[in-house]
């Protein structure tokens, strides 16, 4: 499998804070069947890790990852909380985008809503590819919204625990929504010290439910795209 939302990432935001601690989430995602990670650490006004000190922590962190000879590609990424100034921050170079490529990796304001088709056009005319992160929490977005950014060509991505853990009940709707109606491009982690890591089991319930190759589709394969630029 493929996980293209991780805070694993040590020192740069919420997702962990110590070597040994990112070390073993590395650890628990290889057992979870993951062969390709991406390590997306929030980028918002409370954790503003430049792009140059992210990759440094990142190049030291597969340094020491590498040590442990564990069968698993690491990527950089960040989590992007959308802002006026996202665009003119990506133009800039001042957000990583995915593992250097044209997707980005993006989070509304699950409180304030956003115009979510106008922030897509925004991003997609400025030359990138908008993946919206744990989709199934904006609980202002509508039906016609989810339809409408797909068909602009933002891609979309949903949470393992919206689908298996505490939150699965919240998502329920929502959840069924997106996967019966095919919205769905990738299903990650959103991978926390502090939370469980609940890609397999997320696995074997779509898998249950709409079968192995539904399942592969956004576990595994669109998001080789990414890892292929
Ligand atoms: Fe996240």
């Amino acid at each position: 499998m493929i996980d293209i939302h991780t805070h694993v990432l040590p020192f740069v935001d919420d997702g962990s804070e110590s070597l040994s601690q990112s070390l073993e989430m590395v650890k628990t995602a290889c057992e979870q069947g993951v062969t390709d990670m991406f390590l997306t650490p929030h980028r918002r006004h409370e954790y503003n890790t430049t792009p140059e000190e992210t990759i440094e922590v990142f190049n030291n962190f597969k340094k020491e990852v590498e040590k442990l000879d564990l069968p698993i590609n690491l990527y950089l990424g960040n989590e992007i909380f959308y802002k006026i100034d996202t665009v003119d921050k990506l133009l800039n170079s001042h957000r990583l985008t995915m593992n250097n490529s044209k997707y980005v990796l993006i989070e509304f304001s699950t409180i304030y809503p956003i115009d979510v088709e106008e922030a897509v056009y925004k991003i997609l005319r400025a030359g990138f590819i908008p993946i919206i992160a744990h989709v199934e929490r904006y609980r202002y977005f509508t039906a016609e919204n989810y339809f409408e950014v797909k068909k602009m060509g933002a891609l979309l991505q949903v949470n393992a625990d919206s689908i298996v853990g505490k939150e699965k009940r919240r998502r329920q709707k929502t959840i069924d929504f997106l996967f019966k109606q095919q919205l769905v491009d990738f299903v990650a982690s959103d991978y926390h010290a502090n939370r469980p890591n609940l890609l397999k089991e997320a696995y074997r319930v779509i898998e249950k439910r709409f079968g192995e190759e539904a399942a592969q589709v956004v576990f595994n394969l669109k998001a080789k795209e990414i890892i292929k630029g």
